[in-house]
């Protein structure tokens, strides 16, 4: 029969031209709509983050399909969520750093007691392309003097050598194109 593997890579869809012309957009929700795959997902995740950094503390999703995925895990490993959202969502004292994407420029924002200095954190996104994002959140874990511990993703495009980018830090990625 099919694995979970196999189950998730069927149901990613591929958008040719989208948002602009010459992206191809790996389309998650299908993912998502389907119960098993997405049981699966965070089943995976779990594994990796039990084998790999038994000692998080918390898990940090980004804005916004970060979000998805995050929660999910967090409470499959009994550890808390933390969000770091695009700029001026997040009331309260907070820390913000600038980043460029595949396709424009924006800014993440974490609210500064969110996370505190020593603390070990996993992080988290749908998907990992220039890996601006992931390292701007990364930034923010440095500023608050927190341990990233690795970044998980679902998607990972390699031609965009976003793990490159994001090293010293570990990518976890379950489908690559
Ligand atoms: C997408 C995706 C990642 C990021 C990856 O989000 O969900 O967060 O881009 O690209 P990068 O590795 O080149 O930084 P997007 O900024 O489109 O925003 P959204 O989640 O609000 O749709
Ligand atoms: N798919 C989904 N989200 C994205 C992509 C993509 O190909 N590139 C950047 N964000």
């Amino acid at each position: 029969g099919e694995s979970d593997l196999e189950l998730i890579t069927r149901l990613i869809r591929p958008f040719p031209d989208f948002p602009s012309k010459g992206i191809v957009f790996r389309d998650i929700c299908p993912v998502l709509k389907n119960p098993a795959a997405l049981a699966a997902v965070i089943d995976l995740f779990e594994q990796h983050v039990r084998q790999t950094h038994p000692l998080v503390d918390l898990v940090v999703g980004i804005d916004a399909r970060g979000f998805l995925f995050g929660p999910l895990l967090a409470q499959r490993l009994g550890v808390g969520f933390v969000m770091v959202r695009k700029k001026g969502k997040l009331p309260g004292p907070r820390v913000s750093v600038g980043y460029t994407l595949e396709y424009g420029t924006a800014e993440a924002e974490i609210q500064e007691d969110a996370v505190s200095a020593g603390q070990k954190v996993v992080l988290i996104d749908d998907l990992l392309a220039t890996g601006g994002t992931l390292f701007a959140a990364c930034e923010l874990m440095k500023q608050r003097r927190a341990d990233v511990l690795g970044c998980l993703v679902v998607v990972e495009l390699n031609d965009l050598s976003g793990a490159d980018k994001l090293k010293p830090h570990s990518v976890f990625s379950l489908v690559r194109y």
